[in-house]
């Protein structure tokens, strides 16, 4: 594992120069994730802000909005939103995963039940719509719930399409576009809206968001197959567990022998898996180069980001944006 400091270091800037928008945030969102009458909801939500979190959507919303000298509160609104959205999308998604860890801890669904996550997910996602309608912004209304759909969409599309081993690298990056890249799009374009931002540095921000995102997420994909350390949070070989179709696995099976079709079938399509399986597919992934592979579809997707950015009047905050997109590389390393 690489040096954790080295490659952490533009989130820790970030971080810090965002220092004081993102405390305005954090008591936001303690704010607004209470509910007078009924317990459960903050026994949860406190439960899940207490494990932390990247914070990476307020981060992206607040450093648009700032970069382009916005004077006002709504970005703190916006970045506690988008937060909202993320958290509720991770407590529904750990239901339908049946995820027993997140943010290095029990998830809510294991420690309550999944009536629980599921309901308290709605709660957040109305709390969302509760603190984007004070903006009093129909654009940023419109973009905020047209994203919330589309994740529901991707989520959707994963769940009908995932364990069938035709799917393809182009379906799969319709579903990561759909349930991960489009709230980082969202929540960069949404921060330069407020903040009155051109057209031409919009498409900017909504681009950067959206290569970021498929960064992002093809980097977690292949974590969960690469990476051991405590420090990720969750369970290796989660998704194979799950039959989950991600870019390794699609990777080795577009290219896999009768003999390794056959295992495919048996352990994605028809979900019997047995001990030694696991190893089983670390073995084809290496086999065939999968992990590289994927790993240089990440990078791509980073460089990606970077290049959409260069538009932006240059200044720390777009320098720190594209180190962002490397770090979610780096953490590969
Ligand atoms: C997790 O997102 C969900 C994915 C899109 C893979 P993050 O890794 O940003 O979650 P937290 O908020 O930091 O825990
Ligand atoms: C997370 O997708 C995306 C959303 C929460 C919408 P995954 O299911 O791939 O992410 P993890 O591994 O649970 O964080
Ligand atoms: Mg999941
Ligand atoms: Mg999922």
């Amino acid at each position: 594992m690489k040096d954790i400091e080295v490659v952490s270091q533009p989130l820790k800037q970030l971080t810090a120069k965002l220092a004081d928008d993102l405390r305005s945030v954090d008591l936001l969102i303690r704010e607004r994730m209470v509910s007078q009458n009924v317990p459960r909801i903050p026994e949860v939500t406190q439960y899940l802000l207490d494990a932390g979190g990247k914070k990476l959507r307020p981060i992206l919303t607040l450093a648009s909005a700032n970069m382009f000298d916005y004077v006002g509160h709504y970005h703190i609104y916006l970045a506690a939103t988008v937060e909202f959205i993320h958290t509720a999308t991770l407590l529904h998604d750990d239901v339908v995963d049946g995820s027993l860890q997140r943010r290095g801890r029990p998830t809510p669904n294991l420690l309550w039940d999944n009536k629980s996550s599921v309901l308290v997910g709605d709660f957040l996602f109305a709390r969302s719509f509760q603190l984007m309608t004070e903006t009093n912004n129909l654009r940023v209304l419109e973009l905020l719930a047209d994203t919330s759909a589309t994740i529901a969409e991707g989520e959707v599309l994963q769940l009908t399409a995932a364990q069938s081993l035709t799917l393809t690298e182009e379906i799969y990056l319709q579903i990561v576009r759909g349930k991960t890249a489009a709230l980082f799009s969202a929540a960069a374009e949404v921060g330069g809206v407020i903040a009155n931002a051109s057209e031409l540095h919009l498409e900017a921000l909504r681009n950067y968001g959206d290569a970021l995102g498929i960064a992002f997420q093809i980097a977690d994909d292949l974590l969960d197959y690469t990476d051991d350390n405590p420090a990720f949070g969750k369970n290796i070989g989660d998704d194979f567990r799950d039959r989950k179709m991600t870019l390794p696995v699609i990777k080795a099976v577009a290219h896999a022998t009768e003999n390794e079709k056959a295992f495919w079938v048996r352990t994605i399509v028809n979900g019997q898996q047995q001990e030694g399986d696991l190893d089983e597919v670390l073995r084809l992934l290496k086999k065939y180069d999968a992990i590289e592979k994927t790993r240089a579809d990440a990078q791509h997707w980073s460089y990606k980001a970077c290049a959409s950015i260069e538009c932006l009047p240059e200044c720390q905050l777009r320098n720190l944006l594209c180190g962002l997109a490397k770090y979610i590389i780096d953490r590969l390393s």
